[in-house]
Parts: structure tokens; C-alpha cells; sequence
């Protein structure tokens, strides 16, 4: 019922579900280019493939954030990699998918706690306490860690140990090595341990068309400084050879 809700080029389309009462079947949009877990950890990244899967996370973020939907379990299993064809060429594409544990923010009641897993899952669904979109913030600041690092977060723990951590130490991953600073920053911001204090994911705006051709999403310019936001920041802050 929530994925029916969704239509947006950065997440997963469902076309169709059946429940016979004992089975709940569904039938979503085939991405065949695996998912940004495999590309991590088989393939090297390069600046503009992380530009653009960044970008596209951020999109498809904001979508479902202004849908109502938290998603609560992103982590690069669940964004799936599609190559489509364009006029400038073959274009890679990011799309949120797997909402099995998502529901749609209901601010009346305590969601259920102890779900997801527990490298991406913030603390305060860790406790067991009240939270909101920012938990989804709070994953994207672990993936974008562990793009960096291309590495498991967390790899020397098993997840009882990383679930007591993060809950109750504020224990979080390292700076990966060669980690730019302001790029650092922006992952502590989105896993601090005050919701609040997390960016939110943007509105964003149509995404400019870069002189290779390849459609970049890039910080709005100065004269529109409303719609200015952190989580856009990243995407300038990659080294060229990264
Ligand atoms: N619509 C899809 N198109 C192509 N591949 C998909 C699609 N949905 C899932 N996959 C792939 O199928 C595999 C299994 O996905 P699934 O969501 O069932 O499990 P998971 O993501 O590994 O774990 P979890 O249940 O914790 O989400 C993953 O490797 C994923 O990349
Ligand atoms: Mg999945």
C-alpha cells in the first residue's frame, strides 16, 4: 500500500501485489544493475558515479520524506543501479526500493522500535524511542561512509555489540582514510545523536545539464539561497580522483 502511493524516477516502482491471505506477492520495476552494495565493494567509484547515486538518494529521499513515508531501512542493498539511455548517452541511476519495513509517519504514536539493520539504524529507533524522518538522514551519513570507506561500517562487531554502541556509547565509525574534511563533517552531522540537529533531505531542483552532457546535481546557485541545504553540499566536496 505504501509503495502504490510512490512515482518518482528514484524509487522503485510497484506494479502490481497479491494477497491470498496466507502470501502477500509483489511485482515491482526489474533494476538490473545490482545494488549500490555490490558497486561498492566489487567496483571502484568514481567522482561522478558518486555524484550522481548521491544526488539520486537525495531525490528519492526527498520524495518519499514529502510523501510522509519514512523509509527506515536504507542501506546500499536496498538502492538498486540502472543504467538508462539518454541523448548524452548511457546514464546511471540510483533507485530507492525495498519499503518492507516502511510505513507511512503517523506523528500520533511511537513507531515500532529494534527494526532495520543495525549499522544503519539510528539510535533512537535502537532505544526504542520516538523518532521521525531523520532516522532515514541518519542512514544516508553511514552510506555515504561507507562509499568512502568501501568497507563494511562497524566490520570488527557483530550487530548485538554495534546495537549497544550506537544506542548507548554514541559510538560511530572513524573517519575513513583520505576523508575530506568538510565531507567528514557532513556525515557527523547526518548521524548526530540529536535528531534535530540532522539535516533534512532537500527539495531539490531540476538537476543542470553539465557541459559533458551528463545531468550532475549541483547546490542551487547564490541567488537562490532558500533553497540552499547541506545535504547538497557533498556533492562538491569529492577529490577528483576519488
Ligand atoms: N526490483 C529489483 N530489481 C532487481 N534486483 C532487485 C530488485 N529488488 C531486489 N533486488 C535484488 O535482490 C536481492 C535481494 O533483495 P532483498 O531486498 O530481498 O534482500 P536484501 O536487500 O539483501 O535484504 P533485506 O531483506 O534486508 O532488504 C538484492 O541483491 C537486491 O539487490
Ligand atoms: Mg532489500
Amino acid at each position: 500500500q505504501v509503495l502504490a502511493m510512490l512515482d518518482h524516477p528514484h524509487v522503485l516502482r510497484l506494479y502490481g501485489a497479491v494477497d491470498d491471505d496466507e502470501n502477500v506477492c509483489i511485482v515491482t520495476e526489474l533494476v538490473p544493475g545490482g545494488s549500490l552494495f555490490d558497486l561498492i565493494h566489487t567496483k571502484p567509484l568514481l567522482r561522478p558515479a558518486v555524484i550522481v547515486i548521491g544526488g539520486g538518494v537525495c531525490k528519492g529521499m526527498t520524495y518519499l520524506h514529502s510523501m510522509g513515508v519514512i523509509h527506515r531501512d536504507l542501506k546500499p542493498g536496498n538502492l538498486l543501479m540502472a543504467a538508462v539511455q539518454s541523448p548524452a548517452g548511457p546514464q546511471l541511476v540510483v533507485k530507492v526500493a525495498d519499503f518492507g519495513l516502511a510505513r507511512v509517519q503517523d506523528s500520533t504514536r511511537t513507531m515500532t522500535g529494534g527494526i532495520g539493520t543495525s549499522q544503519y539504524t539510528a539510535p533512537e529507533v535502537l532505544r526504542s524511542e520516538r523518532y521521525d524522518s531523520k532516522v532515514d538522514v541518519y542512514s544516508f551519513g553511514i552510506i555515504l561512509w561507507e562509499i568512502h570507506a568501501k568497507r563494511l561500517p562497524y566490520s570488527d562487531m557483530n550487530q548485538m555489540q554495534i546495537a549497544v554502541a550506537v544506542a548507548t556509547q554514541n559510538h560511530r565509525p572513524p573517519p575513513p582514510p583520505n576523508c575530506p574534511a568538510p565531507f567528514w563533517q557532513l556525515m557527523q552531522s547526518c548521524w548526530n545523536s540529536r535528531p534535530a540537529e540532522r539535516p533534512s533531505f532537500p527539495e531539490v531542483p531540476p538537476p543542470p545539464r553539465s557541459s559533458h552532457g551528463t545531468r550532475f546535481l549541483l547546490p542551487p546557485p547564490p541567488s537562490s539561497p532558500a533553497t540552499f541545504h547541506p545535504l547538497l553540499c557533498f556533492l562538491d566536496l569529492f577529490p577528483a580522483s576519488f
